[in-house]
């Protein structure tokens, strides 16, 4: 079991009104689906991780989502859409106290042929229900380059707010990047959608 109580993986966490679409656990069938989203150089631009352009490295991607999910420190959904991983979501860096999990951060990623019609927006308010209602979160951070017009757009549709601007802050893909900083708290988001 871990931290949170979860037995053997994560919840599935279905979106309401899309029957075609869920975020569900990865698993080894998934490599393929894995690798072909994170081994494009669009995708990882602006995230936290390297490009997954080989089978082994794909392989190693899963494993440390399974461990991440072992230890609880971070979670990571594939998006299923019509049958396929289309995509996958994270709540990561998740901080507990003695009665639950205070804040964590967010990241999503998509499969560029999948850009650009609002696929995210439809199906992350499942995820922030599940964060701040299931796992009972007090607030979502999310750290986004400021040149990543997308994110910025779905973040603030959200209803993310704007909290900083961390200049300087990543050395990835051989570039420094800036970092903006989103706050999105559980009684603002929990007021919005009630
Ligand atoms: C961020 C991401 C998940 C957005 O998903 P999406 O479902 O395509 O988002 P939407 O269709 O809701 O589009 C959001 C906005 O971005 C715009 N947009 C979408 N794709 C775009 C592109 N390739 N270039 C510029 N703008 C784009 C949309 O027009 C929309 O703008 P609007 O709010 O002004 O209408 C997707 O772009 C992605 O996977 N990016 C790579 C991974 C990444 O950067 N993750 C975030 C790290 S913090």
């Amino acid at each position: 079991m871990n931290p949170d109580g979860f037995i053997v993986h994560l919840p599935t966490i279905p979106v309401a009104g899309e029957p075609e679409l869920c975020f569900r656990w990865l698993q080894e069938s998934d490599l393929d689906a894995l690798r072909a989203i994170f081994s494009k150089s669009e995708v990882v631009r602006y995230m936290s991780c390297e490009l997954q352009d080989s089978d082994e490295k794909a392989r190693e991607y899963l494993l440390s989502i399974h461990q991440g999910f072992l230890s609880g420190e971070l979670y990571q959904w594939g998006l299923e859409w019509r049958g396929n991983i289309v995509g996958t979501a994270t709540l990561a860096g998740l901080e507990r106290h003695a009665g639950g999990i205070h804040q964590g951060e967010i990241g999503f990623a998509l499969a560029p042929a999948c850009w650009g019609q609002g696929l995210m927006r439809r199906v992350l308010p499942a995820l922030l229900d599940f964060a701040f209602s299931s796992l009972g979160l007090h607030r979502l951070t999310a750290d986004v380059d400021p040149r990543n017009r997308a994110s910025l757009s779905l973040l603030e549709f959200l209803g993310f707010q704007r909290e900083g601007l961390m200049r300087q802050r990543y050395f990835h893909l051989g570039e420094i990047q800036d970092a903006m900083i989103f706050g999105l708290l559980r009684q603002e988001w929990q007021t919005a959608h009630r």
